[in-house]
């Protein structure tokens, strides 16, 4: 498929006003996404879970135009208050997808949204959030449009949360999406996330990921200026060759359920995208003391234990630790006794594996 597939023709329903609403859920990368090109197209093919209880709920209440609007016409709501500041972040949005969603200046739109977690946790909100208004516009595009198929209504709503953030994409199915051209993987593509199309050991289907909130402040570098440090970086040739390997590894490793092979590609992953925020210019080191403090403390705790809990780190000094569902006891109780006091304040969201985002 091409960008220009998600351009439609014509809609055959006239719609005055409505509401659609989604629920869409926060996903964590096992291969990460880091260094893009134009149009957020990724400089590497990445591979996530789909999350479960990380969300965010986004109403979009439309209503026709007497005429089409020079400008974009709609309010923004987060938790129940007007927010402005989020306002410039959505006009891009629009922009950039308008080609696709030709309806948009045709109406006024009431946009609010609320995440189930708390806005200054540190957990990322833009994958959640953009997946979520892009189904919204989806939903809205089908009612005028009720042909639509579930398939190509996925695929799109993919192609646009794209457009909003990266990530994002990979939010729309589950419980594994991945996102980017890899040869080896039959359908995949940089415009869209596909669900991972192999066999899926059922190991793999109920993982739990625990977030421990180390620093919840506002992050240092935003994704985009990050995603820029690799133009010229030293060793993004070097960097993308390896995440296109990974992805082969992980195809046995999903097949056969080799948690063993699963935590050293994942575990390296998390190090390699902080590695090319430290070897970039300018450098950067956004894990905190307490992010290593838990990473030892995991380390030790696995060999001891003989469990298979590892972490992954986003663009931060989160920790996000994983485990399979039938080791949730005893991992659990360690990461009440060892790893919360690395908290701010304890702070930590239980979440797992989970379908993706559902229609309310
Ligand atoms: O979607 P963005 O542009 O915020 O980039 C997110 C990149 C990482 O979270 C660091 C990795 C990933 O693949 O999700």
């Amino acid at each position: 498929m091409t960008e220009k597939d998600f351009v439609p023709s014509s809609y055959t329903v006239e719609k005055s006003a409505g509401t659609v609403r989604w629920k869409s859920p926060s996903n964590i990368a096992l291969v990460k996404y880091w260094g893009k090109k134009e149009e957020q197209i990724p400089a590497n093919p990445s591979i996530s879970f789909t999350l479960n209880t990380a969300t965010t709920t986004t109403s979009v209440k439309y209503k026709k135009l007497g005429i089409p609007s020079e400008i974009f016409k709609f309010d923004f709501l987060f938790e129940g208050s007007a927010k402005e500041d989020f306002k410039p972040k959505i006009i891009q949005f629009f922009k950039r997808t308008q080609r696709y969603l030709p309806f948009l200046k045709n109406y006024h739109f009431t946009i609010e949204s609320s995440n189930s977690f708390p806005h200054s946790s540190g957990i990322a909100s833009s994958a959640s959030s953009m997946s979520a208004l892009a189904l919204c516009l989806v939903d809205l595009e089908r009612e005028l449009d009720p042909g639509m198929t579930t398939e190509f209504f996925n695929k799109k709503a993919s192609f646009l949360a794209r457009l909003g953030s990266g990530s994002a994409c990979r939010s729309i199915t589950g419980p594994l999406v991945q996102w980017g051209d890899h040869v080896e993987t039959e359908g995949s593509s940089n415009l869209f996330g596909i669900d991972y199309p192999y066999r899926v050991h059922p190991i793999f289907e109920k993982y739990q990921d625990t977030i421990l909130l180390v620093d919840k402040g506002q992050k240092q570098v935003s994704s985009t200026v990050g995603h820029n440090l690799m133009h010229n970086h030293a060793f993004a040739k070097e960097r993308f060759a390896q995440a296109h390997r990974n992805l082969t590894t992980l195809k046995g490793v999903f097949e056969t359920g080799d948690v063993t092979t699963f935590i050293e590609i994942v575990e390296s992953e998390a190090l390699t995208l902080h590695a090319m925020m430290m070897t970039s210019l300018p450098y950067f080191i956004l894990m905190k003391p307490n992010t290593l403090e838990i990473i030892n403390r995991i380390w030790a705790f696995r060999k001891a234990s003989q469990t298979h809990v590892c972490f992954t780190l986003d663009a931060g000094a989160n920790v996000h630790v994983l485990y399979p569902e039938n080791e949730k006891a005893q991992v659990y109780a360690f990461i009440e006794e060892e790893l919360l006091q690395y908290c701010e304040e304890g702070g930590h969201l239980c979440d797992q594996v989970g379908s993706g985002a559902k229609k309310l």
